[in-house]
């Protein structure tokens, strides 16, 4: 649970694609389970980080949060209102209030607008939020406080680098004062240079608007600076959430485990020291996730039960004795247990 009052709550979040064969008759087959049930909190002002393997959902939900997908499934509430029931006006008010910055500022911008049209492009569906009279000047200074020189409000998005096109994608999402910034893999694409400066950039944003952050990645060592809390999707599914320090310095769930040791390790005799854990196969495919619990195909600590039962994301009964430790976090196996992998600074 996070610290603070939840500005954002998640619960038996679903997405289904329906898998049809036929082409006059279409019949539905299956489905691709691309999110199978995810449920969290997001605190204001708080950072959840969400990590996982490509293909795992992460994008599924970020377009659910924004709504740019409608759940199969599930609810979202805003500040205790489940917006998944919502529609028209009262809809769009809360659609202002939740942006997204996109992964890849190279597509995610039309190369043919200039980058005042790009970033005060939300005031044609928002006109109440800046009169037209006012625009030029809030795009201003957005490219301000995105670190940007107003007087680029004419340039194209070619004319910039990478960091700076996903510069002017973040000005892009403030410019209608979002209480909510869902950012999805923000820097996936950038040279790893660029990496630092735009987080960076990201988190001073959060103290100067009280932002709170949906911020996805792939690799937990991105969302290690940024994040309050982290969630580690597999297949669909958080499979363990909690604090960083939990996360990061106490993982009990099998996948973060392996997740952990693959980040890399600046200092050479850390690096030395640290066992890697190798998952064996594949992630399998969405469309035929595993009965009981969908890790066992690569998961090491697999029995007879893992098979049977579907393990909930909890504090594991095994790890419920005793005084509280920060292994005592919601993980979603029945054979959870700490193990400290070298940390990643
Ligand atoms: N419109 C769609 N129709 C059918 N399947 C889809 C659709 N969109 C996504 N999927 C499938 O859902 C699963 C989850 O996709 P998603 O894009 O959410 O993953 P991701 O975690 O964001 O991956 P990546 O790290 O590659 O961005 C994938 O198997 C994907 O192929
Ligand atoms: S429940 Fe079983 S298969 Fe799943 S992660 Fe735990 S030990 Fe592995
Ligand atoms: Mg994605």
């Amino acid at each position: 649970m996070p610290a603070s009052e939840p500005i954002l709550e998640v619960s038996g979040l679903v997405k289904h694609y329906p898998l049809t064969q036929g082409i006059l008759f279409k019949k539905q087959v299956g489905a691709v389970k691309a999110v199978d049930g995810v449920d969290f909190a997001l605190g204001q002002g708080e950072t959840l980080g969400i990590v996982g393997e490509s293909g795992c959902g992460k994008s599924t939900v970020a377009k659910m949060l924004v709504n740019l997908e409608r759940p199969t499934a599930g609810q979202i509430k805003y500040k205790g209102e489940d917006v998944t029931k919502l529609s028209g006006r009262a809809l769009k008010a809360v659609r202002r209030n939740i942006q997204m910055v996109f992964q890849d500022p190279y597509t995610s911008l039309n190369p043919r607008m200039t980058v005042g049209d790009i970033i005060g492009e939300p005031y044609e569906i928002h006109p109440e939020v800046a009169p037209k009279g006012d625009r030029r000047r809030r795009v201003q200074d957005l490219l301000d406080v995105v670190g940007l020189n107003p007087e680029y409000i004419n340039r194209y998005p070619h004319q910039f680098s990478g960091g700076q096109r996903q510069r002017i994608g973040i000005a892009r999402g403030l410019a209608l004062r979002p209480e909510i910034i869902v950012a999805d893999e923000p820097v996936s694409a950038l040279d790893v240079s660029v990496q630092a400066q735009v987080v960076n950039l990201l988190d001073s944003l959060q103290n100067e608007f009280d932002l709170s952050y949906v911020f996805i990645a792939h690799d937990l060592s991105i969302v290690r600076h940024i994040s309050d809390r982290v969630g580690v999707m597999y297949l669909g599914r958080i499979v363990e959430i909690g604090t960083d320090e939990e996360i990061y310095e106490h993982p009990t769930h099998p996948y973060t485990q392996a997740l952990l040791s693959a980040v890399p390790v600046p200092d050479p005799e850390a690096r030395e020291h640290r066992e890697r854990i190798i998952l064996s196969g594949d992630v399998p495919s969405p469309a035929n996730i595993p009965s009981g619990c969908r890790f066992r195909t690569r998961c090491w600590k697999a029995q007879e039960r893992c098979a049977l039962e579907v393990p909930e994301l909890a504090v594991p009964a095994v790890l419920r004795i005793g005084e509280k430790t920060p292994a005592q976090h919601d993980s979603a196996c029945f054979f959870a247990e700490e193990k400290h992998v070298v940390p990643t600074e």
